[in-house]
């Protein structure tokens, strides 16, 4: 008889629950598609980089052939663009199954592994479901860290790893070099690995940490291909450390073929279109502080300021309402967003996590919102 793994068998959570598509959204409500706000999954709102489109699609004449296993070009183009050698790198589909391969090569079943709560699903989901134990230490509040007691955690628990995500999901928050210095001193010396989770790094307009690998050889840092280079739906994502001794037991225990020739073409071409990136990352910091502009003074809601990210909190302020009784109001409206309370442990139900998107989809995120806090 085949048996599944007791690690897969004892998990208790269910698997990741996803946004919402807007097929579904308009066909559930009677809309038309183009009247339908996506701003639950912080996607790219301009698509793909044409570069890299342009690169997938070339790339189709390749695909009766294996892949390069070690997506050996698309390293060294990062290797290049980041000022480090292609050994330091390993790619992945999607950074969550770099993720994926953190945690399988550096905890074992028992293992703690430490995060803030709320935090990027992905990390206690995979911890549970490979049989590792989430050790959740809560933010100070919905804006800000609390770093001293996520370090004492760190220095009592002594995890196998600590996920530190730059900027913060879902709050949007820029942790501070110093704390994030703070984290990797503290497990340094340790059989602690720090993982640095720069998913969002572009829309913070600062340049990251990669080059704190440099000091720390047990830090590594994680980057998507999914946010400000458009491609979520190519699934690409990397992993840098400068001790590569840290990178290459992620490359030998990957799937062998992880990558396809379109996914790696299409990542090559991505990193080289900086105009694309650019020009996302002017329209997220505008509608970030256009939409902060349109949203002060209400009184039902508020949102929570301080996101350097391409998404924000929205705080519910009336104790009669719940995410998910305002979520589900919001669809109605053609607005999809994240109910808190569902997509992240830690801040109960009175938080929505919104993607700041083009001007047209802001604007009827923005009049839902204020028709329901005039008249619910
Ligand atoms: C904080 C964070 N890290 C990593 C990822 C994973 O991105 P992907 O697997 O699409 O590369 C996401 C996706 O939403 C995220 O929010």
């Amino acid at each position: 008889m085949v048996r599944v793994s007791a690690e897969v068998l004892n998990s208790s959570r269910p698997p990741y629950t996803p946004g919402q598509s807007r097929e579904a959204v308009a066909a559930r409500f009677g809309l038309a598609i183009e009247d339908v706000a996506k701003l639950g999954s912080a996607e790219n709102p301009f698509g793909p980089s044409p570069k890299a489109a342009a690169a997938v699609d070339a790339a189709r004449s390749r695909i009766d052939n294996y892949p390069d296993w070690s997506s050996r070009a698309l390293r060294e183009a990062i290797g290049a663009k980041y000022g480090f050698d292609p050994d330091c790198v390993v790619c992945g589909s999607g950074e969550t199954e770099v993720i994926s391969l953190v945690l399988r090569a550096y905890s074992r079943p028992g293992d703690r592994i430490l995060m803030f709560a709320p935090c990027f699903p992905v990390y206690h989901i995979f911890t549970e479901q490979e049989g590792r134990v989430p050790l959740f230490v809560p933010l100070a509040s919905a804006t800000d860290f609390d770093f001293d007691r996520y370090l004492e955690a760190l220095r009592a628990e002594r995890p196998a790893i600590a996920f530190v995500t730059n900027p913060h999901s879902p709050t949007g928050r820029l942790p501070s070099e110093a704390d994030i210095r703070r984290v990797a001193e503290a497990a340094a010396g340790t059989d602690t690995l720090v993982v640095l989770d720069e998913a969002y790094i572009h829309f913070t307009e600062t340049p990251g940490h990669m080059a704190l690998t440099r000091d720390y050889p047990h830090l590594i840092v994680l980057r998507t291909f999914s946010k400000a280079f458009g491609l979520a739906g190519l699934r690409l994502g990397f992993g840098v450390a400068a001790n590569a001794g840290l990178v290459t037991p992620l490359r030998n225990i990957k799937p062998t073929w992880n990558l396809g020739w379109m996914q790696t073409a299409g990542g090559i071409a991505a990193l080289d279109d900086d105009a694309h990136v650019a020009r996302t990352v002017a329209m997220v910091v505008e509608m970030r502080a256009y939409t902060a502009q349109a949203l002060a003074g209400l009184n039902r809601f508020r949102m929570v300021d301080g996101s350097r990210s391409n998404f924000f909190l929205v705080e519910i302020l009336d104790p009669e309402l719940t995410s998910t009784t305002v979520f589900e109001r919001l669809l109605e409206k053609g607005v999809i967003v994240k109910d808190c309370s569902i997509d992240f442990v830690g801040l109960g139900d009175r938080f929505l996590r919104v993607d700041v998107g083009v001007k047209k989809d802001m604007d009827r995120f923005i009049g839902a919102l204020r028709g329901l806090d005039r008249n619910w």
